[in-house]
């Protein structure tokens, strides 16, 4: 593999590990606001920043590349209302997707269409993080501020289930 593009996609590891990491100081927030349907959402999330880790590791090592595992952030976001953590959740998914193009951008630069065509699923699948992160945004600020309105969106985000990604390596 060219050099540069396993670079990319070894630190690409680390944050998606970060990304886990900062959702479940979101799950743990929300734990401790009474909050469990959004627990339970940022728990599921984490989930499946960890699959996307895996996915990046398992694809390094299927191309004979060695991984290096370094140190993981603290998680880092400011505390407010229950609306902080969705607003700092889909700038942080803006923040990925930057990432991921920037992966995507050095593959390109080299021809490298197998890495190319890995990251077109986590193109994908960052559309649906920020779209899922924009409408939870829209939801709780038509609906979170009436108590009743809350209990139901908690209600709705208790309900989510995790699922595997459709990506298998
Ligand atoms: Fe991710």
């Amino acid at each position: 593999m060219n050099e540069n593009v396993a670079k990319l996609i070894n630190t690409q590891i680390n944050k998606e590990f970060y990304s886990a990491y900062l959702y479940l100081d979101f799950a743990n927030y929300y734990a401790s606001a009474g909050l469990d349907g959004f627990e339970n959402w940022y728990k599921v999330q984490a989930q499946e920043e960890r699959d996307h880790a895996m996915l990046f590791y398992q694809y390094l090592q299927n191309n004979g590349e060695a991984v290096t595992l370094t140190a993981i952030d603290a998680p880092e976001w400011t505390r407010g209302d229950n609306m902080a953590p969705l607003k700092k959740a889909l700038e942080h998914e803006k923040y990925v997707t930057s990432l991921i193009d920037e992966i995507y951008g050095a593959a390109y630069a080299v021809k490298d269409f197998r890495t190319m065509q890995l990251l077109d699923w986590f193109v994908k699948e960052q559309g649906e993080e920020e779209k899922n992160a924009s409408d939870l945004i829209t939801k709780m600020e038509l609906f979170g501020t009436d108590a009743k309105g809350l209990y139901m969106l908690n209600s709705e985000l208790k309900a989510r289930v995790y699922t595997a990604p459709s990506l298998v390596l």
